[in-house]
């Protein structure tokens, strides 16, 4: 295993004022996204929007790496160059999902826990060979009366640290991805404490596999209000308990740390990422972003599969990623929003 590479890779990936593209979902989640636009659920349409993102003029300015899904890392955009090349070629870093999706945990059927282990060191080899240089693996922990389990915690942050080893041997930086879901009417306090014992467990099971923490990329949720909450924590709030989180739990050596979306509005991403980097506090790794929906929502509602919508689509994308690189640097603000228009 090579640290120095690796660390090399996963600083690059969460270079200042960039972040990262994720655009690996599963063909379930991609399709249920299209049926909602009435978009046709096809292969050649899912390579077409695929390819509206990844030709986006100037993405690289603020796009550090893209996460594919298995299906586009084997396609060619519609110039005929594969995915990964294309990417490469902007100086944008290819990385893969590896996990094969969260599935119900025998015994805690309310709960899951992500497959994909089997096999893992010849996917993760194939991969190498057509480009990839970084992996993801989402686990979801479930906020709900009783839930999390012990076990759930337990089951994923094992997974996550056998990935997460596996990837590294392979050359591929691991994105480290345990999901508190915003699923819910729980308390920011709550998010607080079972965001802070997940991330505990991780760690603990990253030193165990002897994962080398230079070489990885944190990607968590920020500490924030269920979607249902009456009372919402407002931005500051999120952006203290996500940072307070992230100090008590997360070791200097790790080089940074790029957040997921998980269903905050465009808006709402912004700001909370823009709120942690112009706090004033200095933090011993980067902070960005690697958000799937927050970056992609408005770009696919305007292309709804139509070749005439590519540009305006674009835009959008452009848009978000933009303003999102601002707020790796803490320079965003919401004025910036009436600019898009
Ligand atoms: P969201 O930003 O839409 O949560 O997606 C990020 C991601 O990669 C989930 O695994």
């Amino acid at each position: 295993m090579n640290v120095e590479e690796l660390n090399k890779i996963a600083r690059a990936m969460v270079a200042p004022g960039r972040g990262i593209l994720a655009m690996d979902e599963s063909h379930p989640t991609c399709n249920k996204r299209f049926e909602k636009l009435e978009i046709p659920t096809t292969e050649p349409m899912r390579r077409a929007y695929r390819d509206m993102l990844v030709t986006a003029p100037g993405l690289s300015d603020f796009i550090s790496g893209a996460i594919l899904f298995d299906e586009t890392i084997r396609q060619k955009t519609l110039e005929e160059i594969p995915f990964a090349a294309h990417l490469g070629n902007l100086g944008i870093i290819p990385g893969i999902k590896v996990d094969a999706g969260a599935k119900p945990l025998a015994g805690y059927e309310a709960e899951k826990v992500t497959h994909g282990l089997d096999g893992l060191r010849e996917r993760c080899e194939e991969y190498f060979d057509m480009g990839a240089r970084f992996t993801k693996w989402r686990a979801v922990i479930t906020i709900g009366e009783g839930l999390p389990s012990w076990a759930c915690i337990e089951a994923n942050a094992h997974a996550l640290s056998r990935y997460a080893r596996i990837s590294q041997e392979a050359g591929l930086v691991p994105i480290v991805e345990p999901e508190v879901l915003m699923d819910g009417s729980h308390s920011i306090d709550r998010c607080y404490t079972v965001t802070e014992l997940t991330q505990r467990i991780v760690f603990h099971h990253l030193k165990n596999q002897g994962v080398a923490l230079e070489g990885m990329v944190l990607k968590p949720n920020m500490v924030i209000s269920g979607t249902e909450a009456s009372a919402r924590a407002n931005v500051n709030a999120v952006a203290e308990q996500t940072i307070r989180c992230l100090m008590n739990t997360v070791p200097a050596a790790v080089p940074g740390i790029a957040f997921l979306s998980g269903g905050q509005t465009d808006q709402e991403a912004s700001a909370h990422l823009n709120a942690m980097n112009s706090s004033g506090r200095s933090l011993p790794w980067t902070l960005t972003f690697s958000y799937g929906r927050a970056l992609q929502q408005t770009a696919m509602q305007v292309w709804k599969g139509d070749r005439a919508n590519v540009l305006p689509a674009q835009q959008a994308l452009l848009w978000r990623a933009r303003c999102n690189g601002s707020a790796a640097l803490g320079s965003y603000n919401e004025g910036m929003e009436s600019q898009a228009a």
